[in-house]
C-alpha cells in the first residue's frame, strides 16, 4: 500500500504501476478509496446511441464516415423520449445521448434540433440529468445545449499527446481544438468527462502518462476508459491482434482505471462496455479496480447492432438496460449495489 501511494507521486512510479509492478495492491487501494468516498454505490446511466452518422474519419472507429458498409440511422425525438420513459420506469435518472458527429445536428439549425430534443427530455424528466456525447462543437453551441438543460458532457481527449492524436485522426481534426472544447465545456459549467482508449496502436506507457498529467490539469468530473478493440473496416483494424495482446490491453486498462481512481478519488468512472466486450468478466474486473458507474444500452433493440464503433460490441445481456436484474447481479457479485440516483459527482 505504502509503495502504491508513493508511486502515484512520480513519473517513474506511475510508469512502474502501469507496467504491472504491484497489481493486487493497486486494485485493493483503489477499492479502499472508492469505498471511502462513494461507499458501495454504483450509479446507473442509460446510454441512447441516437445517431451513427459521422462526418469524421477517425482511424480506429467503425462508424467513421468512410465506412460505406455500415447502415446509418438517426432516432427522432419521440423515439428518444420513449427510451427515456422506459429508462425512467427502470430507475434510470441519467440519460446519455451519444452519437457520431452527425451533420444533421451541425450549425445553428442543427443546434435547434439538438436543443429541441434536450429541452423535451428536460421538461419531462426535470429530476434527471442529461449527458451529451456528440463530439466537437463551437462554444456557442455548447452554451445553447447547456441552456436547454444538458448538465454533463463526455468528450474523451483520446490522446493528450498531440503527436499521437494526429496519428489517430484525420488531418482536419486538430488536437488543440479537442482541448479547446474540453476547457469551454468546463467553463460553461458542465460536469465534464474526459478519457481515452487503452492500447490503441502506437500508444506507449509514456503517452498514458501524458494523459494522466493532462487530466490532472483539466480535473474532469468523469473519466471514461476502455480497451481499444478492432474494427475490420478501419485503417487500424487491419493490423495483427492476438488473444495475448487483448489480454494485455485488458490488464493495462484495469491498472489505468485503478490509478485514475487514486489520482481522482471523487471521479465518476464507468466500467465500460468495451471492458465487458473484451472479456466476459470485464465489467466485474472494472468494478473491482475502482469503477463506480455502469452505462447499459438504452437504445432501441432495432439499432443496437448498428452502433458498431468496434467489433463484437456487447449490447445484450447485462449490457441491455431492460436486463437490469442481470446487471444488478454482476454489480452485487463484485460487492457493490446499483442505486437509483442522479449520481452527480461528489466534490472534495
Ligand atoms: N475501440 C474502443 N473504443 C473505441 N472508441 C471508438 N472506437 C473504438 C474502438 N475501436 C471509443 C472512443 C470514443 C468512445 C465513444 O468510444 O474513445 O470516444
Amino acid at each position: 500500500m505504502i509503495m502504491v501511494k508513493k508511486n502515484l507521486t512520480t513519473d517513474d512510479g506511475l510508469l512502474s504501476l502501469l507496467s504491472g509492478s504491484d497489481d493486487e495492491a493497486l486494485f485493493a487501494e483503489a477499492r479502499r478509496i472508492r469505498e471511502e468516498i462513494y461507499g458501495d454505490a454504483v450509479y446507473l446511466r442509460g446510454l441512447i446511441e441516437f445517431t451513427n452518422y459521422c462526418k469524421n474519419n477517425c482511424c480506429y472507429c467503425g462508424i467513421r464516415a468512410g465506412n460505406a458498409k455500415l447502415p446509418r440511422y438517426r432516432l427522432d425525438k419521440e423515439t428518444i423520449l420513449d427510451r427515456c420513459r422506459l429508462g425512467y420506469s427502470l430507475g434510470f435518472m441519467t440519460f446519455v445521448l451519444q452519437g457520431g458527429e452527425d451533420p444533421y445536428f451541425d450549425g445553428p439549425k442543427g443546434d435547434d434540433r439538438l436543443c429541441d430534443i434536450v429541452s423535451a427530455i428536460h421538461d419531462e424528466f426535470p429530476d434527471c440529468a442529461i449527458t451529451l456525447s456528440v463530439g466537437e462543437r463551437s462554444r456557442e453551441s455548447y452554451k445553447r445545449l447547456r441552456d436547454a438543460g444538458a448538465r454533463r458532457y463526455l468528450l474523451r481527449q483520446e490522446a493528450a499527446s498531440a503527436e499521437l492524436y494526429r496519428r489517430l485522426h484525420p488531418a482536419e481534426m486538430l488536437p488543440e481544438n479537442r482541448l479547446r472544447c474540453l476547457y469551454d465545456l468546463k467553463d460553461l459549467g458542465y460536469q465534464v468527462g474526459a478519457g481515452l482508449m487503452v492500447g490503441v496502436p502506437g500508444q506507449s506507457l509514456e503517452h498514458l502518462l501524458e494523459d494522466l498529467k493532462f487530466m490532472q490539469k483539466l480535473q474532469p468530473d468523469m473519466i471514461g476508459i476502455g480497451p481499444y478493440l478492432q474494427h475490420a473496416d478501419t485503417p487500424l483494424g487491419k493490423l495483427e491482434d492476438s488473444a495475448e495482446q487483448r489480454r494485455d490491453r485488458l490488464q493495462l486498462t484495469l491498472r489505468l482505471l485503478a490509478i485514475l481512481r487514486l489520482l481522482f478519488p471523487y471521479a465518476l468512472i464507468p466500467s465500460t462496455t468495451a471492458l465487458a466486450s473484451i472479456d466476459p468478466a470485464g465489467r466485474t474486473l472494472g468494478l473491482r479496480a475502482g469503477a463506480n458507474v455502469v452505462m447499459p444500452n438504452l437504445s432501441p433493440a432495432t439499432v443496437r447492432d448498428k452502433y458498431t464503433i468496434y467489433e463484437n460490441k456487447l449490447s445484450s445481456g447485462a449490457e441491455a438496460a431492460e436486463q437490469k436484474l442481470a446487471l444488478e447481479q454482476i454489480v452485487s457479485g463484485a460487492g457493490y449495489q446499483i442505486v437509483s440516483d442522479i449520481g452527480d459527482v461528489k466534490r472534495g
